[in-house]
């Protein structure tokens, strides 16, 4: 069982900035990744989608032997994560942004948040904000159009570079020192960021911590591969194949699959 592969699934390319963070920290572990690309986003979908289509990626991952799933979407657990956990029995691994550790640091005590709707409106995200941030000044902003650009291969774009024009004026405006980046699609517009932000500012995600959270869950379940040099790798994709594989290595494989 410990070599076993670990299981992510998102909306489509972005948890691959996941999938990313916990490779670094996990090297020696195999694993599958689902980009539900033909879905995406799910930001836009109710709430009973999103669950349903959880439920569909989580039974897919289990059917390939997966040792704990990693829910590398904000959207899909903000909104799913606890059913998903009361459903089955293996692990479930979530991303939240981070918003509680920026709260702690900033000291212009504004923070920016982008983040879809689906999180940004989601229940546990605004129990978050209230107990965790309610002495700073939050700005939070959809970012509409982000992830559909992001899946349509417009990472570096101009319209991209306008629409993140528009979303960062309210904050660079409240003086942010923080930006969270409350989607796993937006660790790959940190370059276009940076370079329309206010060289203080920093930007922060959840990847490291979400990798941080998979290794202590495993470790504290007998669950970690310690043995295994060769990793096994595979990625399946129901949406633009060069675009998932434009993010990972070359050398990775991407396999196209009707789920
Ligand atoms: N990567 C997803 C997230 O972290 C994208 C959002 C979506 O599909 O709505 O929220």
């Amino acid at each position: 069982m410990s070599k076993s592969p670990i299981g992510f699934f998102d909306s489509g390319v972005g948890g691959t900035s996941v999938f990313k963070a916990v490779n670094k920290l996990l090297p020696n572990e195999s694993t599958i990744y689902l980009a539900d690309s033909a879905n995406a986003p799910y930001g836009a979908r109710g709430k009973d989608w999103i669950i349903a289509r959880c439920i569909e990626n989580t039974e897919l991952l289990l059917s390939y032997g997966c040792k704990i799933i990693v829910v590398a979407c904000n959207t899909a657990t903000t909104n799913a994560i606890k059913i998903l956990r009361k459903t089955y029995n293996v692990p479930f691994i979530g991303i939240e942004p981070a918003i509680k550790p920026a709260s702690l640091k900033t000291k212009t005590r504004a923070v920016g948040i982008l983040a879809t709707r689906g999180t940004l409106s989601s229940e546990l995200f605004r129990k978050t904000t209230k107990l965790y941030c309610s002495d700073v000044y939050m700005v939070e902003q959809i970012g509409e159009g982000i992830v559909d650009l992001i899946e349509s291969g417009k990472l570096y774009s101009e319209e991209m570079t306008l629409l993140l024009q528009t979303y960062l004026k309210p904050m660079i405006k409240a003086n942010i020192d923080y930006l969270v980046l409350g989607c796993t699609h937006y660790p790959y517009l940190v370059p276009q960021l940076k370079k329309l932000l206010p060289k203080e500012v920093k930007i922060i995600d959840s990847g490291k911590a979400v990798a941080n959270h998979t290794e202590a869950v495993l470790r504290a379940i007998h669950l970690l591969n310690e043995t295994d040099k060769k990793p096994k790798h595979l990625f399946y994709s129901n949406g633009r194949i060069d675009v998932i594989q434009s993010l990972i290595s070359k050398n990775a494989k991407v396999n196209y699959l009707d789920f």
